[in-house]
């Protein structure tokens, strides 16, 4: 082929897939199957890379993402990002329809759309390119994430037709599917670390990734829904999305107009129930006043459109049998009572358990055994029981008591004045607080020693091959103890002369945030003249150790060691 013939053959095809793209992630009616997808890719991947000079960055290729870290740059945005004021009531409703007639003197048409649950985001095309996307920010200015929205597959890097305006910005949520959420949460519980407490803060925190090709990992999807200033001409905001749309945005689907009040409930009480059936979160609806003309006169506050507003449903409830109740002991020897439910579908989740938190929680409730519960999400993974139907309540029910001794080792309990959690203070015999402390001393962010995980550590511990956290630097020296263990060891990350001093503190569960400075500054002294610790600075002690309740210990060893 002659390099005109390659660079056609490389326009076709990247016009293929990104038609294919369209049809697929904002139509969701794919043209094409997967296989033949990925072998046009392929073959456009080859071509490309065969032939440097025809790079594009807008090419369907270029949203596999990259591996290199970004910054980033703080971009000001061409119309302030506002927010939307909130009603929780139809009687706000109607205030807010009264505020809007004392302006205007026509009669109002509404359009009705879901409130998307994620993150907001502006685009910014030139001559149909894809040129920035920034996020919120403080409303003025925002992060400039634009190589991770151009992995989001239903955003547009080039856009369709030919009648866009040469500048054009359009304002949407980037927002994580049910779906992805809970893969995602489940990969990250196997790997031990920490889970994203919902899907909006999952879709914000992959949009910061500094790696793209973790973002184009994550599906993250698009809808856009508002077109900020004059930029469009349509008589309408339905008129001018419409518009938008063929130009190949991914505009919702579930919009509506309504004349009037009632539709407007109709709309709320209709998406109040079938949210639970969606595949993205919705968190309530917006209404906004149809007419551009109105629109303007109608104008803006400082914090928002006056001409809009939305409307918050409430948490989603449901009613659940208690089957029993749990304590769990954690790493610090606090208990957690856990309560055991009838899995009940909540939010885009089975729900199986809820967190009781404390005997106070549980003596307000007036829990009692077999009680019917009701339980409800907020912006939380971890739901929570609300109340009990006490209608439902067995007459001889007996209340549930709070357990006055450890549920694994058997020791009293103890419960400071004043403070609502109870404490097994047995730390150096009672197995899972001293499981729960090994596997943070070695988790990622502490000691970060690979290689030995939940199982391993049951195992050692059961076979009493170690106690205690210090045996862990016994084990390279164990050998023939080890047989079918040697998998775990990794003698070079047993040398602790390069770990910082914070690290070392944060592994051991100590923590700085409340210690007085002058204590805290004559402890980095005395440490970091200790041999074989490198000299950590304060700052970098003070942020990495977040947890503050065993500050108090740091203070009475270095009162007797003083
Ligand atoms: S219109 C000038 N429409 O909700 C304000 N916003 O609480 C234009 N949101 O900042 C926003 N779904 O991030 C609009 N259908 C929708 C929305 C929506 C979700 C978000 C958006 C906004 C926030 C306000």
């Amino acid at each position: 082929m002659s390099k005109q013939e390659i660079l056609s053959r490389i326009e076709e095809l990247r016009k293929e897939l990104s038609y294919h793209n369209h049809q697929y992630y904002v139509l969701s009616q794919p043209s094409i199957s997967d296989f033949d997808f990925d072998h046009l890719l392929k073959e456009l991947i080859k071509l490309e890379k065969e032939n440097p000079e025809f790079f594009d960055i807008n090419s369907p290729s270029q949203r596999v993402g990259s591996d290199m870290n970004q910054d980033f740059k703080q971009e000001k945005h061409n119309f302030p990002m506002l927010s939307l004021d909130n009603t929780y009531s139809i009687e706000e409703i109607e205030d807010f329809e009264k505020r809007l007639k004392k302006i205007t003197s026509e009669d109002v048409e509404y359009v009705c759309e879901l409130k998307y649950d994620g993150t907001s985001i502006s685009l910014r095309y030139e001559n149909g390119v894809l040129v920035k996307a920034i996020t919120r920010g403080d409303g003025v200015q925002g992060d400039d994430v634009t190589a991770n929205v151009k992995t989001i597959k239903s955003v547009p890097l080039q856009l369709m037709g030919d009648d866009y305006p040469e500048h054009f910005e359009i304002r949407g949520e980037i927002i994580m599917p049910f779906s992805v959420f809970n893969q995602l949460n489940k990969e990250r519980a196997e790997k031990e670390e920490n889970l994203f407490a919902n899907p909006r803060n999952a879709a914000s925190g992959t949009l910061k990734q500094q790696k793209s090709s973790i973002v184009a990992k994550r599906m993250l999807d698009c809808y856009l829904y508002y077109i900020p200033g004059e930029q469009l001409t349509g008589a309408t905001h339905w008129e001018n999305l419409q518009q938008a749309k063929s130009w190949g945005f991914k505009i919702p689907e579930v919009m509506k107009i309504c004349k009037n009040i009632s539709d407007i409930k109709e709309y709320i009480e209709h998406w109040d129930t079938e949210r639970k059936h969606l595949p993205v979160p919705i968190d309530g609806i917006v209404i906004k006043v149809n007419k551009t003309k109105q629109q303007r006169e109608l104008g803006f506050t400082s914090k928002s459109p006056r001409w809009a507003t939305s409307f918050k449903f409430k948490a989603e409830r449901l009613e659940s049998k208690l089957l029993s109740v749990d304590f769990q002991v954690g790493r610090t020897g606090s208990i957690t009572p856990v309560a055991n439910l009838t899995p009940v579908h909540l939010a885009g989740t089975t729900v199986k358990r809820a967190s009781l938190h404390n005997a106070d929680i549980i003596e307000k409730l007036d829990l009692h055994h077999g009680d019917y519960v009701y339980v409800e999400k907020g912006g939380e993974i971890i739901p929570k029981i609300v109340g009990v139907n006490t209608e439902k309540r067995e007459a001889n029910a007996k209340k549930i008591e709070y357990i006055t001794h450890c549920p694994e080792c058997g020791s009293e309990l103890s419960r400071n004045e004043g403070e609502a959690n109870h404490y097994c203070l047995n730390e150096n015999a009672c197995k899972p607080q001293i499981r729960g402390m090994i596997e943070h001393f070695i988790s990622r962010k502490a000691m970060n020693i690979d290689g030995l995980g939940g199982e391993t550590i049951d195992l050692l511990l059961s076979n009493n091959i170690i106690k205690n956290i210090g045996d862990i630097y016994d084990i390279p020296a164990m050998g023939d103890e080890l047989i079918g263990l040697e998998k775990i060891i990794y003698p070079e990350q047993y040398d602790i002369s390069d770990i910082p001093l914070s690290r070392i503190l944060y592994a051991l569960g100590i923590g700085l945030k409340t210690m007085p400075s002058k204590i805290s500054e004559a402890l980095a002294k005395h440490f970091t003249t200790l041999e074989n610790l490198s000299s950590a600075s304060l700052e970098e002690l003070i942020s990495v150790v977040e947890d503050s309740a065993k500050a108090t210990k740091i203070k009475e060893y270095f009162a007797s060691s003083s």
